[in-house]
């Protein structure tokens, strides 16, 4: 008997399947799993992300059972930043090699029809099946990222210490004048980043999306900052992002780090590590956990978060496509 294969999208997917218990599958490889022990219900969560929101979700279907899915978003804030359609792909869940590789090629062509120029994915660098599944279909990594934690136990920020003529003030709201100040050395901040990374990237384009990135969390009210600032002038910077959804669970108040950026003529003064325990303390009722991430080939934030002690939890790979 030849077993009728089609793709089904979005709501209708839902409909005639049990996602949730699905989406099981993709948390095997899922980076965040270090949370587990933290938050039982942790993964039911994450699972009901991905059925709150079908919107871009493309199964695949074999004989009636549902065998793969995966979900393609255009990425507004990227296109209004570089003047193309891009788009990622998330959510890729599924045990078959061969329907995900079906599903890939499928939105891959879904792609090209809509115009996308760019598609991004970002996934854990333990699953290697997948990893080169992307790159049978062409996807290119473009960076690697170490994920590492970061808690306000951490030995290295015991005891009291001041960097001399620096001022730290928290702040959800900076001034203009204070956001482009920091944002013109903040930047910095990504040189190893995906974007710079991708030899298809104009320096023009590089340059422009990593402003607008540290612009906007800079701007953004609901980020949590601390300011180091030398004569009122800024020096230093840390900006996280709490995860709500995420911080549902008992005891857990889990965020992102954005950005931690010195500017190079007051590095190595110890103002990084003062921008961390000032901001694990004026903030101690929002965070407790934060996630930070940072590319492999970038020795000084690496070498900085080994000294403050910060704990390696999973490494992640990016991959581009032009379709
Ligand atoms: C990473 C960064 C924020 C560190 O800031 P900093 O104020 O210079 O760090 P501190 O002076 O508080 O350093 C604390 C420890 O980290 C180490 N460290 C800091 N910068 C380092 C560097 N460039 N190379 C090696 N080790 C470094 C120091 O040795 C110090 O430990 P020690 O006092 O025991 O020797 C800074 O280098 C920076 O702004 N880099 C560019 C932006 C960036 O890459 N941010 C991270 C993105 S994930």
């Amino acid at each position: 008997m030849v077993q009728q294969t089609r793709m089904i999208k979005d709501a209708a997917l839902a409909k005639r399947h049990d996602l949730k218990a699905f989406a099981g599958m993709y948390f095997k490889h899922d980076y965040q799993n270090y949370l587990g022990s933290i938050t039982p219900d942790f993964k039911d969560r994450k699972a009901g992300t991905i059925i709150n929101n079908t919107r871009g979700l493309v199964g695949l279907e074999t004989g009636g059972g549902l065998k793969s899915i995966l979900t393609l978003r255009q990425n507004a804030w990227d296109r209004r930043t570089f003047g193309f359609r891009v788009a990622s792909v998330a959510d890729i869940c599924g045990t078959e090699t061969a329907t995900i590789a079906a599903l890939l090629a499928h939105i891959v062509r879904m792609a090209k029809k809509q115009g996308i120029k760019l598609l991004t994915v970002r996934i854990s660098d333990n699953n290697k099946d997948l990893l080169s599944l992307l790159q049978g279909h062409g996807f290119k990594v473009v960076d690697t990222l170490n994920i590492l934690i970061a808690t306000p136990n951490m030995p290295a920020l015991k005891g009291t210490q001041s960097v001399r003529g620096i001022v730290f003030t928290a702040a959800q709201r900076l001034s203009s004048g204070d956001v482009s100040k920091t944002a013109a050395f903040a930047r910095d901040a990504f040189v190893t980043g995906r974007i710079y990374n991708d030899t298809r990237m104009t320096e023009r384009l590089k340059t422009r999306f990593y402003k607008r990135l540290v612009e906007s969390h800079l701007n953004n009210p609901q980020t949590c900052k601390v300011i180091a600032k030398h004569k009122g002038v800024p020096v230093g910077v840390i900006c996280c992002e709490r995860d709500r959804a995420l911080s549902q669970g008992p005891g857990l108040k889990f965020g992102y780090l954005n950005i931690i950026a010195v500017h190079p003529k007051y590095q190595d003064k110890k103002v990084a590590h003062s921008l961390f325990k000032v901001f694990f303390k004026h903030y101690a009722d929002d965070f407790n956990i934060l996630e930070v991430g940072t590319q492999t080939n970038n020795y000084p934030a690496l070498n900085f978060y080994r000294k403050m002690g910060l704990k390696f939890v999973s490494s992640l790979v990016t991959l581009h496509l032009w379709p």
